[in-house]
C-alpha cells in the first residue's frame, strides 16, 4: 500500500442508516431455523440463495423466501422479482423454445440457434477412448499445433449449418448466454450459465463436444484442447500460437495493446497496461478466487432453478474469469468483441484454451484446497443439448460431467506457483488503531455507486470459536442492480486505512473485485448479488473482534449507474454443507 498515513477525508461516508431494513434484515435471517422440509421435486424456494445439497439447504430455501417476502414490504429489495407460489426445478434445456436472442447495443443481429434435430439421445459415456491431455498452451508446438491449427482450419471450413462448424460452435455461448432458450412461464424466464451454478458445468461440456468435434476432423481420438495458462509466469501473455496472422487460430478482434509479451492483468481496470508487479498481482487473484474459497456456494455460484427466480450471483470461479474476456476482447469493437462479449466470445479461438483453464482450476480446487461438488438435485439434474462430433443431438447433464476421468480428459500437471500466495496486510491490528478516525456509519441504501465509498456493516457475531468458523463461513454481501449488457467492475476493501486507489489484489484488505462481462440486456434481470467468504480474512487482519465489517468501495469502470440496494453480513450464503 502506498501509504498507512493518507487522511481519509477524501472518502464520501454515507450517514444515514436505513435503520428499518437493517434490523429487519437481521431478524429475517433467524440463524436457528425452524425446520421445514419441502418435498425434493416440487419446493418453494428463494430467488437469491446460494445454495447446494443437505438438509439445511433445504431449510435455508424455506427460510429465505420469508426473507424476501419481508424485504419486499419494505422496499429494500424491490428489484428482486420473486413469486413466492412458485416451484423450483432443475433447469432443462428445450431446443424447440430456442428464440432470437437479447444481443447488447451496437451488435449485428444473429440467429443463436442451432439446428433442429428430430431426434435427442441421452448422454453415454465414452467406451474405450484414450484419454485426451490437455496441456498448456504455451508448450504446444510442432505435430500437436499443426493437428491444433488443421483442425480448427477443418471446422472454419464445414458449412455454417453444419451443427459442428465453427460458426455453429461459437453460437452456442450466444444461445445460452443472451437469452435464447425460454424455459417457461415461471422466474427465470429463460436459461443463463452466468452468474449462477451452471457456469461450471455448462462450460465443461460445451469444451468436451468442441474438442471431440475437433479430434474427429483431424480423424485423432487423442485430440485435446490445450489451456492457457495465465496462471504460470510463462503463459501469462497471449500464447504464440494464436498470434500468427496466417494460422486459423488467429483472431483479428483482440486488443492490439494486449499482443505478448505484455501479460493478462487479472485485476484490470481499463488504464492502461500495468507493469506493476503483475505476476504477484495475478498470483494474489488466482489465490483470492480459488485457494481461498470454502464454502461451495461461493466458489460456483447462487443457485439457478426453473421457478427460481431471476436474482443471481457469480461464484469467484466465474468472477476470476471475467476480466480475462474484458482484457483480450479489442475495445476499439462496440462491446469488446469477440471475446469481450459473451455473445460473441466463441468466435475467437482463444476462447475454449481460456475456458480450458477455468475448468482446470475447478478441478485444482477439488483436489488440493479441499471443493467439494453441489449434490443439490436440482444441479446435478440440469441439462444442455449438445451436438456431438457425429451431429447428433445430446442431452447431458451437470451430474454426469461431475468426473473428468469417465470424460476421458485430464490436465497435464504442471506447477502452481500462486498456491501458497496468501496476500499480506497492509496494516495491522495496531497501526490501525493509531489510524482510526470517527467511527463509519451503516450505508445508506440504496447507495449510488459514483465515487469511492466507505461504511461499516454490522455483524451479528464475533470471536467466533474454531468449531463455528469451520461450520459455518461468514460472508460479506452486496446486492447490486446494474445493466447486464455493460462492463462493470467495483472493488470491495475491507479495514482498509490508506488511499483506496493504491489497493490491490496483493493487499489482504482487497477483499475481491465484482465483475461483469457484456451480455444479455433484460429489463427482468438487473440485479447479483456479490458474496465474499470472509472467516479466514478477518483472522488474518485480526478482526474477528470487530462490531462491524468496515468496507470500502472503488468503483473501477462501469458506463451505468450501479446501485448497490443492500449491503449485510452472513453466516448461511457460503457455507452450506455438500
Ligand atoms: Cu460463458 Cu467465459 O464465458
Amino acid at each position: 500500500m502506498a501509504s498507512i498515513s493518507t487522511p481519509l477525508s477524501f472518502l464520501s461516508t454515507t450517514a444515514n442508516v436505513s435503520a428499518a431494513t437493517s434490523s429487519s434484515f437481521t431478524l429475517l435471517f433467524p440463524l436457528q431455523p425452524k425446520r421445514h422440509r419441502y418435498p425434493k421435486s416440487k419446493r418453494h424456494i428463494s430467488k437469491v440463495s446460494c445454495n447446494n445439497g443437505g438438509d439445511d439447504n433445504i431449510i435455508s430455501k424455506g427460510n429465505r423466501r420469508d426473507v424476501l417476502i419481508g424485504l419486499g414490504g419494505l422496499g429494500a429489495a424491490a428489484s428482486f422479482t420473486y413469486n413466492p407460489f412458485a416451484v423450483a426445478n432443475p433447469v432443462v434445456t428445450d431446443q424447440n423454445s430456442c428464440g432470437r436472442p437479447n444481443l447488447p447495443a451496437g451488435a449485428k443481429p444473429i440467429p443463436c440457434c442451432p439446428p433442429k434435430a428430430t431426434n435427442i439421445s441421452d448422454f453415454v459415456f465414452p467406451s474405450n477412448q484414450p484419454l485426451r491431455v490437455r496441456k498448456p498452451a504455451h508448450l504446444v508446438t510442432g505435430d500437436e499445433l499443426a493437428k491444433y491449427k488443421e483442425a480448427i482450419r477443418l471446422m472454419r471450413a464445414l458449412p455454417d449449418d453444419d451443427p459442428r462448424s465453427f460458426t455453429q460452435q461459437a453460437n452456442i455461448h450466444c444461445a445460452y448466454c443472451h437469452d435464447s432458450y425460454a424455459l417457461d412461464s415461471t422466474l427465470p424466464p429463460q436459461v443463463k450459465v452466468h452468474f449462477n451454478w451452471l457456469f461450471a458445468p455448462f462450460h465443461r461440456w460445451y469444451l468436451y463436444f468442441y474438442e471431440r468435434i475437433l479430434g474427429s476432423l483431424i480423424k485423432d481420438p487423442t485430440f485435446a484442447l490445450p489451456f492457457w495458462n495465465w496462471d504460470h509466469p510463462d503463459g501469462m501473455d497471449i500464447p504464440a500460437i494464436f498470434t500468427d496472422r496466417r494460422s486459423s487460430l488467429f483472431d483479428a478482434k483482440r486488443n492490439a495493446n494486449h499482443q505478448p509479451p505484455v501479460l493478462v492483468d487479472l485485476d484490470w481496470n481499463r488504464r492502461g497496461v500495468d507493469t506493476s508487479g503483475e505476476v504477484e498481482k495475478n498470483y494474489a487473484k488466482v489465490y483470492k478466487c480459488i485457494a481461498d474459497v470454502k464454502g461451495p456456494a461461493c466458489f460456483f455460484g447462487s443457485s439457478f432453478q426453473a421457478g427460481g427466480g431471476v436474482s443471481s450471483a457469480a461464484g469467484s470461479l466465474e468472477t476470476l474469469h471475467n476480466t480475462c474476456h474484458s482484457w483480450t476482447g479489442d475495445p476499439t469493437d462496440p462491446n469488446g468483441e469477440d471475446m469481450g462479449s459473451f455473445y460473441s466470445s466463441g468466435r475467437d479461438p482463444i476462447f475454449y484454451c481460456h475456458h480450458s483453464n477455468v475448468d482446470r482450476l475447478w478441478t485444482i480446487w477439488k483436489e488440493k484446497f479441499g471443493g467439494v461438488d453441489l449434490s443439490d438435485t436440482d444441479y446435478l439434474k440440469s441439462s444442455f443439448l449438445f451436438y456431438d462430433e457425429n451431429k447428433n443431438l445430446v442431452r447431458v447433464t451437470s451430474e454426469q460431467c461431475l468426473d473428468q476421468s469417465k470424460l476421458r480428459y485430464t490436465y497435464m500437471d504442471v506447477p502452481i506457483p500462486w498456491q501458497n500466495a496468501k496476500p499480506k496486510p497492509a496494516t495491522n491490528k495496531a497501526q490501525r488503531a493509531a489510524l482510526t478516525p470517527t467511527p463509519l456509519n451503516p450505508p445508506n441504501l440504496p447507495l449510488v455507486l459514483n465515487s469511492i465509498t466507505s461504511f461499516a456493516v454490522k455483524r451479528q457475531f464475533k470471536s467466533r470459536s474454531k468449531e463455528e468458523k469451520a461450520e459455518r463461513e461468514e460472508s460479506l454481501v452486496f446486492e447490486v442492480a446494474f445493466d447486464k449488457s455493460k462492463d462493470v467492475k467495483f472493488d470491495v476493501l475491507v479495514f482498509w486505512k490508506g488511499d483506496p486507489t493504491q489497493a490491490t489484489p496483493k493487499d489482504r484488505e482487497f477483499a475481491g473485485s465484482f465483475v461483469n462481462v457484456s451480455h444479455a440486456p433484460n429489463a427482468k434481470d438487473t440485479t447479483a448479488k456479490f458474496i465474499i467468504g470472509i472467516t479466514d480474512l478477518l483472522d488474518d487482519l485480526e478482526a474477528d473482534d470487530e462490531d462491524n465489517v468496515e468496507v470500502t468501495l472503488v468503483p473501477q469502470y462501469g458506463v451505468v449507474p450501479v446501485t448497490i440496494n443492500n449491503a449485510y453480513v452472513s453466516y448461511d450464503e457460503c457455507s452450506f454443507k455438500t
